[in-house]
């Protein structure tokens, strides 16, 4: 693509969703600035000092608060309805229904958990609780790693850089671990201890390991949906810029909440990237996934991994498949961690749906977008349900 469609395509989008992802103030190469719009409030310095509420900027307006009942009691509204189980292993054997379970999870709901995936429990355990122990350091020793709105790489607090936004409920660590010119191991929280007045437990190996054994099951799952898409088995990856896929991870650290009923852990939205592969914590539940008008609290297996669909594959399949849209819940009992690793296209080339899944009666919803400029969305104004693909259909379709 030559430089001027480029500005051109920005333009497109820009004005199509009144989305306002490029300022002509900033400097930096995707107009996000260094510097958050207001000063940064760590919710676990909230949580710590006592409050017998939330201050306001965490109060949702009553239609967006989470059902009361689901919160006291710690269980799903409807016991019986869960999200579907599919068995790695036995799908791999070549059993058919595993099979029809995946490919009826991804068009109905975008979520599914797994289990039998071959990362060992070991592996999981490991690196989930060296995440809780980062954590758990006093807020002063995780400042170092403050994040900025440019890159989002770091310790954060909120999601989008809108002055007044009513923020959710966590503190996170966003890392980078493909492409490797990305892996900056700077932004890593791994800095000698002796340097450091706070030891930092977090265990390189462990966390490389995690990385490479989730990159791996990033690629078998997408070679699963792509022959279930009709595709061949390596095309969906192929589309994802073959070797050159990104994978990044969002650490949520969700700190005991006084009131709620009022706050959300998570605001509603869907990943932007391809597949969500999420190592949920093992105590706590809080992830609920929207069907219909029903926020299903998932109760997850133990050492299941909770997969979703995002943005790219909405896109890419044009539309058979689906992103969900999911939030997360807190509670006034305990925090919860998890650890959630996205398997995303290569950011730089365009994304759109798939030529075979193209049709005279099925013309393509989305126009060509790179993931890069696709995620400033998220990255300017936050957690909006579906509202960016949604408004992402192309202006032929209408
Ligand atoms: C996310 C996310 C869910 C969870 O990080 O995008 O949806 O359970 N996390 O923390
Ligand atoms: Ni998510």
């Amino acid at each position: 693509m030559n430089h001027q469609n480029e500005i051109m395509l920005k333009k497109e989008t820009t004005d199509k969703n009144g989305l306002n992802t490029m300022s002509e103030h900033d400097s930096t190469k995707n107009g996000l600035g260094e510097k958050w719009p207001e000063p940064t409030v760590r919710v676990q310095s909230l949580a710590e000092s006592n409050l017998a509420t939330v201050p306001d900027r965490y109060i949702k307006p009553p239609s967006e608060r989470p059902d009361q009942t689901i919160i006291i009691n710690h269980q799903p509204k409807t016991a019986a309805i869960n999200i579907p189980v599919v068995d790695l292993n036995s799908l791999f054997s070549g059993n058919e229904d595993e099979k029809e379970r995946i490919s009826e999870a991804c068009r109905e709901f975008g979520f599914f958990q797994v289990i039998n995936h071959g990362v060992t429990p070991e592996l999981m355990e490991a690196a989930r609780e060296a995440w809780r122990s980062f954590f758990n350091l006093p807020v002063e020793a995780k400042e170092v790693y403050s994040n900025s709105p440019s890159t989002y790489e770091g310790y954060g607090s909120r999601l989008g850089v809108e002055k007044g936004a009513i923020l959710d409920w966590n503190d996170y660590y966003f890392l980078h671990y493909l492409p490797l010119v990305l892996k900056d191991l700077n932004k890593w929280p791994s800095l000698p201890s002796s340097i450091r007045k706070f030891p930092v437990n977090i265990n390189r190996e462990v966390m490389d390991e995690y990385g490479e054994e989730l990159v791996k099951l990033g690629e078998r799952l997408a070679r699963v949906l792509s022959s279930n898409l009709g595709l061949k088995e390596e095309q969906l990856q192929e589309a994802f810029g073959g070797e050159d896929v990104g994978a990044c991870m969002r650490v949520n650290y969700y700190p005991k909440c006084p009131r709620p009923e009022l706050a959300l852990g998570l605001s509603p939205h869907s990943d932007p990237g391809g597949l969500t592969i999420l190592l949920p914590d093992d105590k706590v539940v809080g992830l609920q996934v929207r069907y219909d008008d029903t926020w299903i609290t998932v109760n997850s297996l133990p050492h299941a991994f909770i997969v979703n669909l995002g943005d790219q594959i909405q896109i890419l399949s044009n539309s058979i498949y689906k992103s969900s849209e999911h939030r997360v819940i807190v509670n006034s009992q305990k925090e919860r961690v998890s650890l959630a690793f996205f398997y995303n296209p290569k950011s730089d080339i365009p994304i759109q749906p798939l030529q075979q899944l193209v049709t005279s009666t099925n013309p393509p919803l989305y126009p060509p977008m790179s993931f890069d400029e696709y995620r400033l969305f998220i990255r300017t104004q936050g957690p909006r349900g579906k509202a960016y693909v949604e408004s992402h259909i192309s202006p032929l379709v209408n």
